[in-house]
């Protein structure tokens, strides 16, 4: 079974994937730990993140079994990896890992912008996630003061937009909703209810391929 799972920033869809494929006994890879990595690398290097070369070479040389997740999801990488994410070349580097670790038996939940589109588009179900900007900001917030991180709730929600713009607008995997992607609206959804409405898509779509 592969579960794709996309939505715009901080729309809740790593905590869903993560739960998901604890239950179904799923391998589960947060897509956006290898764009957040390839920024790392960059701009560690000295390197403006829209350097074509150098983001590409960066997503070629790749290793993440060495992820260091919690350096990753530094505020100051995150702008960057929706900069170095826009390069076509970059995400070319990092296709064949993404849909070879989605065929993995048994199976994978993949969380990102372009699963369902581009990765996973035969993916048996997709979950499109989002929430008003405001209640991303603010969980986004959250996150970053649980692991220690200053916070701006206006320079996160500025972050998330500026993100989001980015993100849709690119000719390269745009983030967007599947044809036949299910849409999950988090904004008055706790984590528990929010796992809950997925997984009765989930089961509601198992149930109706039974059934054919
Ligand atoms: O956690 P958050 O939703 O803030 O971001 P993320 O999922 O870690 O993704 C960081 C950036 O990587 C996004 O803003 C996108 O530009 C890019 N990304 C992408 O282009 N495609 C993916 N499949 C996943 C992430």
């Amino acid at each position: 079974m592969i579960i794709a799972i996309d939505g715009p920033a901080a729309s809740g869809k790593g905590t869903i994937a993560r739960q998901l494929a604890a239950v179904y006994g799923l391998h589960h890879l947060d897509t956006g730990l290898l764009y957040r990595a390839v920024a790392k690398a960059v701009l560690d290097a000295g390197y403006s993140p829209d350097n074509v070369e150098q983001a590409t070479a960066a997503a070629v040389a790749l290793d993440p079994k060495k992820f260091d997740d919690k350096a990753l999801k530094l505020q100051a990488i995150t702008e960057a990896s929706s900069v170095v994410a826009a390069i076509p070349q970059v995400r070319q580097a990092l296709m064949n890992y993404q849909r070879e670790f989605a065929t993995r038996p048994p199976g994978a939940v993949l969380d990102g912008r372009d699963i369902g589109t581009v990765i996973a588009p035969g993916a048996d179900v997709k979950l499109f996630v989002v929430a008003t900007p405001e209640v991303r900001a603010a969980r986004r917030l959250l996150e970053l003061k649980a692991r220690g991180e200053e916070a701006d709730e206006k320079e996160i929600l500025a972050d998330l937009l500026r993100r989001d713009e980015r993100d849709s607008r690119r000719t390269a995997a745009p983030l967007k909703a599947a044809p036949d992607a299910h849409l999950l609206d988090t904004t008055h959804l706790g984590i528990d209810a929010a796992f809950r409405a997925a997984l009765d898509i989930i089961e509601a779509v198992r149930a109706g391929r039974k059934r054919r």
